[in-house]
């Protein structure tokens, strides 16, 4: 993790006075939204945490999911940072929306199915559209930002399959059966519909952000490239 000052330096040289409006906003508007999913991700791992006590998993997932929670506090600053640079005004988030059943069912097949969904694929998938920015952005600060990002998101990945395969080695048939059932909803789901390309692509990738064309091709490629191998690799079955 880099400290957050590194990054401030870095946001001067960004001047983001001196680009065109039209891409000013649009990189706000990306880097803000980016930065509220990261908020979310905290209480994400927050409740990742609970749920893990509530199946008595191991200490060391219980430590690495605390340490997962602190790093997505990091990546939400770093994206509000960035979102504020390029807005040209402070942007935080606001209250969270916590009210209803947060913790949802407490057993170990409908926690394995979630850590399968927001871990082994979300954040898996996460970690590969972050290193694709990062390897194409050239200003600094999103550039570092995204490396730091990358970096935190494969650790949390790999987080949620040693989850996952521990919840597999309880011996449960049901959390088996939940865990295959997750992954081939997502092998076997739609596919992104494919986006038209944005004229502003070369000038997005610069300043760390992808398109969503290059999104779309980047999961399907991730899911059936990483993710596919991966779960069969795990079940020990073809999907
Ligand atoms: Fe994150
Ligand atoms: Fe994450």
């Amino acid at each position: 993790m880099r400290p957050l000052s590194e990054t401030w330096e870095a946001l001067r040289s960004l001047e983001p006075a001196s680009l065109p409006t039209p891409l000013r906003t649009r990189l706000a508007e990306l880097w803000a939204r980016d930065a509220l999913l990261e908020h979310a991700s905290v209480a994400s791992f927050s409740k990742f945490s609970l749920h893990l006590m509530a199946v008595a998993a191991p200490p060391a997932l219980l430590h690495d999911a605390h340490r997962a929670a602190l790093d997505e506090i990091q990546h939400a600053r770093l994206c509000f940072a960035l979102a504020s640079a390029y807005a040209g005004e402070p942007l935080g988030p606001g209250p969270l929306p916590l009210e209803g059943d947060l913790l949802g069912p407490l057993d170990l097949p409908t926690i394995s199915a979630a850590a399968v969904r927001e871990g082994c694929i979300g954040e898996t998938l996460a970690s590969l559209e972050a290193a694709e920015a990062h390897e194409q952005a050239r200003a600094q600060a999103p550039r570092e930002a995204l490396g730091t990002i990358a970096e935190d998101e494969a650790r949390h990945a790999e987080l949620a399959w040693r989850f996952v395969r521990w919840a597999i080695d309880q011996g449960d048939e049901a959390t088996r059966v939940a865990v295959e059932r997750a992954f081939r909803e997502a092998l076997q789901g739609p596919r992104p519909e494919e986006s038209v390309p944005d004229p502003m692509e070369e000038e997005l990738a610069y300043h760390g952000r992808l398109s969503e064309r290059q999104r779309s091709l980047l999961w399907t490629q991730g899911l059936f490239e990483v993710v596919k191998p991966a779960a069969e690799a795990l079940l020990g079955r073809v999907f």
